[in-house]
């Protein structure tokens, strides 16, 4: 009797295993939260779009696109419709063809996609819950969708499936250092197009350094027309020289504008990034009464931190700082301005008589883990809060800033590893994770000849591949009390050894997509295998019909 139940039970799970076998498989990136399967499939060749007449400009453009390209692809064309006699509660049964509808009572970035033999109906609350449904919908049609041609001999057919989905993070960011390289408009649309279909929201764009001048300032022409150019480029590991080729260029305010826009059709927001009191040779060489010597400066030609950074003892320098910012914030509507911090030297500062001044004026002292000159930093930072807090916005700042004392409702961006990070939480200061130990896309991903000629002076300790990016749980040593400050995740993309387009994509992917998921997905759905396999059942295909260039291998 024993014997006959334990066999029932062996035939049981064995048939279980054998239904789970038989389920499709899916290669959505960001991996969703729940995917339960159906039976049957839909037909999508010749389908009806219609869509809720609540959806805003962009979304419904997002469908028409999608729309295109699948009738492209499959060579016959349905309609496309505002939804009429139907809501985000009809049931499925009642529906005929795509239908996108609003439900209010969703959160602001979740979507549900439901797929029968008749219908399709995906619901969400506003546009990037729409824009991500969108985006995990195109990875499970044939990849033939993205091809803009007819594609012959495929089967249009999708599998009935229900994918409930939302993020766990809410700050999914990447980063491009338009500086150190300068890239096109269009170059940063496409790095845009790309961070979009892996659901990032938050793009960080590091637009002042020591090598160049990347933003139009109307109030001060000097900083493109001086501060955008440079009499050359350090191209090895050695810093005394330098190729003697004038490299530069700038985004005038209406390119701004124009990318700020295009940013937000795909549901990303974009944070300028104004870097000081360090980083500033390319202002200081513009306009040299900004340094403690009073120059002269040159928009630096080699890599590395400099010791001339902004006098700020001096008030015509918080006057400089506070009419670059109005009209940064006139330009970029984020409620975040990141406003830099990093290695920012106290060399010039020590020896500057009217920044000892101020420090004596302010009672600055050292003590208690900061000397007077990283409080005098501390100073810059908290004027500078308090002047974008005037005009309703935040700041964030590298984890720099928490040296000294920082004020109330400042976030940490953790880069110097977790540690700083994870010391912010727990004194109550919200966090966006990007240590260099997992989310510094410059960084050598292997030591392939390729690997080797970008990124070439980092010795790689550990490859920074994607595997070891995937493997990173930004809430380690994180308590429970504090992980409600860890905001989310970036990546970051500094292009001192980052030189074009083809060398960007290669240092990017596959580690977006692996940075998606760390982003995106609960620890319990994330499987590396799963995702290599994803990769290379479909992404690394998708990337080279898209015509992004990539790390070969996963
Ligand atoms: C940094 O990488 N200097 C923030
Ligand atoms: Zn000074």
């Amino acid at each position: 009797m024993k014997k006959a139940i334990i066999a029932a039970f062996c035939l049981f799970i064995g048939a279980s295993l054998q239904a789970k076998k038989a389920d499709p498989t899916l290669n959505i990136i960001p991996e969703p939260q729940s995917i339960s399967f159906g039976k049957g499939t839909f037909k999508i060749k010749g389908a009806n779009f219609n869509y809720d007449s609540f959806l805003d400009a962009a979304t419904v453009g997002a469908i028409a696109q999608l729309q295109d390209d699948i009738n492209i692809a499959c060579g016959k064309a349905g309609s496309l419709a505002v939804a009429t006699g139907v809501n985000c509660g009809t049931p499925l049964e009642a529906m005929k063809g795509i239908y996108f509808l609003k439900d209010a009572t969703m959160a602001p970035e979740e979507y549900r996609i439901e797929i029968a033999g008749n219908a399709v109906k995906i619901t969400a609350a506003g546009r990037n819950g729409f824009l991500y449904a969108i985006s995990t919908f195109r990875q499970i049609l044939p990849i033939e969708s993205f091809g803009q041609k007819p594609a012959e001999n495929i089967k249009w057919t999708i599998p009935c499936c229900t994918i409930q989905d939302k993020p766990r993070f809410a700050y999914r960011g990447i980063h491009l250092d338009c500086a150190r390289h300068f890239y096109s408009v269009d170059a940063v649309k496409r790095y845009l197009d790309v961070a979009a279909m892996y659901k990032i929201n938050r793009f960080h764009w590091h637009l002042t350094e020591d090598q160049g001048w990347r933003i139009e300032i109307k109030k001060y022409p000097e900083l493109t027309e001086v501060g955008a150019f440079r009499a050359g480029t350090q191209k090895t590991s050695d810093n005394s020289k330098h190729d003697g080729r004038r490299y530069g260029g700038y985004y005038t305010q209406d390119q701004i504008r124009d990318i700020v826009d295009y940013a937000d059709r795909l549901g990303i927001t974009v944070i300028p990034e104004l870097d000081l009191p360090g980083h500033m040779l390319a202002a200081m060489a513009s306009y040299p009464w900004l340094g403690c010597t009073g120059g002269p400066y040159q928009v630096w030609t080699r890599w590395g931190v400099s010791d001339q950074v902004l006098c700020v003892g001096k008030e015509s320098t918080f006057e400089f700082i506070f009419n670059v910012l109005d009209e940064i914030c006139e330009l970029f509507p984020s409620e975040y301005i990141h406003i830099g911090g990093d290695e920012c030297p106290k060399t010039e500062w020590k020896k500057c008589p009217v920044c000892q001044a101020k420090i004596a004026e302010l009672g600055l002292k050292d003590g208690n883990g900061a000397t007077k000159e990283q409080r005098l930093q501390n100073y810059v930072t908290k004027r500078v809060q308090d002047y974008l807090a005037g005009k309703g916005r935040k700041i964030i700042g590298w984890d720099e800033i928490l040296e000294g004392e920082l004020g109330e409702g400042a976030t940490v961006m953790s880069w110097r590893g977790t540690k700083g990070g994870i010391k912010a939480s727990k004194m109550g200061f919200d966090v966006i994770m990007s240590p260099t130990t997992y989310c510094y896309f410059d960084y050598k991903q292997g030591s392939t000849e390729e690997d080797l000629k970008i990124g070439a002076v980092y010795p790689p300790k550990k490859p920074f591949d994607a595997k070891n990016l995937y493997s990173y749980e930004p809430l380690d040593e994180i308590d429970a009390e504090a992980a409600g400050h860890i905001l989310g995740v970036q990546a970051n993309m500094w292009t001192e050894w980052i030189r074009n387009e083809h060398e960007l994509y290669y240092m990017l992917i596959p580690r977006l997509q692996a940075l998606s998921e760390v982003q995106w997905t609960v620890p319990e759905k994330r499987s590396y295998d799963n995702f290599a396999r994803k990769m290379k059942e479909f992404h690394f295909k998708l990337m080279d019909l898209l015509g992004y260039n990539y790390r070969p291998g996963i």
